[in-house]
């Protein structure tokens, strides 16, 4: 969800102006899920590196992410939404955690979209911690070093219960991924849109979701 802070800028106002213009487009592109025939949506929040922003913007940005989750937790369970989070829990405050905590359970009967929120979350640090807890396993004799291979690392990742996404978009015109899903996008189609995304709407997500309907993806085969 990319483009906040310069879509404040350009209005003359601070940057979480944006992150809160920002937060107001969640829905609408959750609740179009059904329509685009997406089951699967994780959304980008709060990244490993973001902490190195001002205190200002991450206590602000802290602050919206309790009052998002406080506000929009009823309409997301209404709608449906079985919600859940990734990243590492450990830095986040213990009163945002049980708010993240009670969502999931919430709405863990849901199933009209399966929202997954990325919040401290960083790609890197996701497959580091899968291997300490991998390598805790071994340790334990739980696991044998031989058995380790592409179907074994996985199910120790955030994501273990979750398909790897079939496309990511990027908002505000940047062409890096960022950290965003690192293992997972082995074999992801890529959108780099120009929208920032407190500008981003159900209609260009339906336009990115037709195009990707009609790609062509191989997986590394050839088309028979
Ligand atoms: C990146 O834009 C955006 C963020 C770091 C925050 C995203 C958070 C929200 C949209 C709030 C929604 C919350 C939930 C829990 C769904 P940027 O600040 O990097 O923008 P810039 O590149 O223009 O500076």
């Amino acid at each position: 969800m990319d483009g906040n802070g310069r879509w404040a800028t350009q209005r003359g106002r601070p940057r979480l102006f944006g992150h809160r213009a920002g937060a107001k487009r969640v829905r609408e592109v959750v609740e179009s899920c059904p329509d685009v025939g997406v089951e699967y949506l994780t959304i980008f929040a709060f990244s490993t590196e973001n902490w190195r922003r001002t205190q200002t913007e991450v206590a602000g940005l802290m602050s919206l992410f309790r009052m998002y989750i406080s506000r929009e937790a009823r309409a997301l369970d209404e709608f449906g939404a079985r919600v859940r989070f990734i990243g590492d829990r450990v830095k986040l405050d213990a009163k945002l955690v049980k708010l993240m905590d009670d969502l999931e359970v919430l709405t863990q009967e849901n199933t009209s979209v399966h929202l997954t929120i990325a919040l401290n979350y960083g790609g890197r640090d996701e497959v580091a911690r899968a291997t300490k807890r991998l390598a805790q396993d071994v340790a334990t004799g739980n696991l044998k070093p031989e058995d380790v291979d592409e179907e074994t690392l996985p199910k120790y990742l955030d994501t273990c219960v979750l398909p790897d996404p079939d496309l990511v978009i990027r908002t505000s015109g940047e062409a890096r991924i960022s950290n965003f899903l690192l293992w997972q996008s082995a074999y992801a189609e890529y959108e780099f849109i120009d929208t920032l995304w407190p500008d981003f709407t159900k209609e260009e997500f339906a336009r990115l979701c037709a195009s990707y309907g009609g790609r062509d993806r191989r997986f590394g085969g050839v088309k028979t």
